[in-house]
């Protein structure tokens, strides 16, 4: 499908990184107008928009004014992209402000509008941005959060432009999603993604084929939905997708504890991740050698199971608040909320209805999405299938597609059984 985009450019340094954000949007087919702001075109120059996008440029409602440009363009937009969105843009918006053909048209989109910022971080953290930033959230923008790194200059931290690779996954989602509304803005979700490695010696581990594709497909689609959203992601290859914070980990072990960090106070906690059920009981030191002897066995020891253990706590909570003594399960009570919803995976060879449902019980949570592995389905593929199994007895068959695909279904299903506002 063509889209009409509409890519505003705000005045900051990272304008030109919105040159290959424009270069995707354009050779995926879609049809481009710029919109610069005035002071943008001290960045990068008119006609370099108007080159890359084969369409004319104006920053002012007095050009072409026939056309009624301030209010057609917006009218027309299929998607409208700010990238860079600086503080005083975000502020000119957020205030219904229409003084150029950029702000105008952002008052008359009806259409998805995804702000990427870019400033310093004091900018950013200033408490009249973030008013701006909740209040174009609770309007049905999505606002992504800066990436952290270097910045202009010497300094760094949260202020970054997020990739343009990633900028444009996240308008593609917002494409794909079209006019709903952003059904997850101001929800905290937390997705675990890839699989976990568990070391047998230093060069050697326990593993699974997971890559962490479904994970990072659930993060993009809620990201388009508006949510807040954090990826405990193990060993996963693929580039961090915009708007999301990633935390990195290896064994089952690191996954629990990231998880249990991230999920307190979070609305949705999402297991994507295949986590290895076991480990070795211990690890050698050294690399084991053969030495001419025959191979001596693993023992192997019981990993935690992450979602059970958010299940049960949730789920004692749901009866009595939970007062436990017990570190751990003190930590587990602290990670998870009555009313949070809990959704697991089960890449599974067999998957009949009964196993399944024996699964869901076991692990207390609300939802468990059933996919089968093999005949080129499930890991590292584009594609997936599933059946998912409500703990309210709904079972919704996911037919054969692509992963974000699935991935709006699992959140149209989260959605339905988030407590109201
Ligand atoms: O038991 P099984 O591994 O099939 O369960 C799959 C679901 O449980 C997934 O959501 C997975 O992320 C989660 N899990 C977990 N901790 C484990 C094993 C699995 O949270 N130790």
């Amino acid at each position: 499908m063509t889209a009409r985009v509409v890519l505003g450019v705000g005045a900051g340094i990272a304008a030109y990184k919105a040159c290959e954000l424009l270069r995707l949007l354009t050779e995926s087919g879609h049809q481009v107008r710029v919109v610069p702001t005035p002071d943008a075109l001290r960045f990068v120059g008119e006609v370099t928009w108007a080159a890359l996008s084969g369409q004319p440029v104006t920053t002012d409602a007095w050009t072409g004014v026939a056309e009624v440009p301030h209010v057609r363009l917006g009218q027309s937009a299929d998607l409208v992209v700010v990238a860079p969105a600086t503080a005083d843009l975000m502020a000119r918006a957020a205030a219904g402000m229409a003084g150029d053909l950029l702000t105008a048209t952002l008052l008359t989109a009806r259409c998805p509008v995804l702000y990427a910022p870019a400033m310093h971080t004091e900018m950013w953290e200033h408490p009249a941005t973030q008013a701006n930033v909740a209040l174009l959230r609770r309007r049905g923008a999505v606002v992504l959060p800066p990436a952290t790194g270097r910045l202009t200059g010497r300094d760094s931290g949260a202020g970054r432009l997020p990739e343009p690779a990633a900028i444009f996954a996240a308008a593609l989602s917002l494409l794909d999603r079209g006019p709903a509304a952003p059904d997850l803005a101001g929800r905290r979700v937390v997705v675990s993604a890839g699989g976990t490695r568990e070391e047998i010696d230093p060069v050697r581990f326990i593993g699974n084929w997971s890559t962490g594709t479904q994970g990072y497909a659930l993060a993009r689609t809620a990201v388009a939905r508006g949510a807040e959203v954090t990826v405990v992601a193990a060993n996963v290859a693929l580039p961090d997708p915009a708007g999301v914070k990633v935390t990195r980990v290896v064994s089952a072990r690191e996954m629990r504890d990231a998880v249990l960090a991230a999920a307190g106070g979070a609305d949705v906690v999402v297991m994507a991740a295949a986590v290895a059920d076991y480990r070795p009981a211990s690890r050698s030191p050294g690399k084991i050698k053969k030495d001419g002897r025959p191979p001596e066995p693993i023992a192997l020891t019981e990993n935690p199971d992450i979602l059970a253990g958010l299940g049960s706590a949730r789920n004692a909570q749901d009866r009595t608040p939970l007062q436990d003594p017990d570190a751990e399960r003190g930590r587990l009570a602290s990670s998870s909320s009555p009313r949070q919803v809990l959704v697991g995976f089960a890449a599974e060879t067999d998957t009949s209805p009964a196993g399944a449902r024996a699964k869901l019980a076991r692990k207390g949570c609300d939802l468990l999405v059933v996919n089968p592995v093999g005949a080129g389905l499930g890991f590292g593929t584009p594609d997936n299938e599933a059946v998912v199994y409500g703990s309210d007895g709904t079972v919704t068959p996911i037919p054969r597609g692509p992963k974000e695909a699935l991935a709006d279904v699992v959140w149209d299903l989260v959605v339905t059984r988030l407590p109201q506002r």
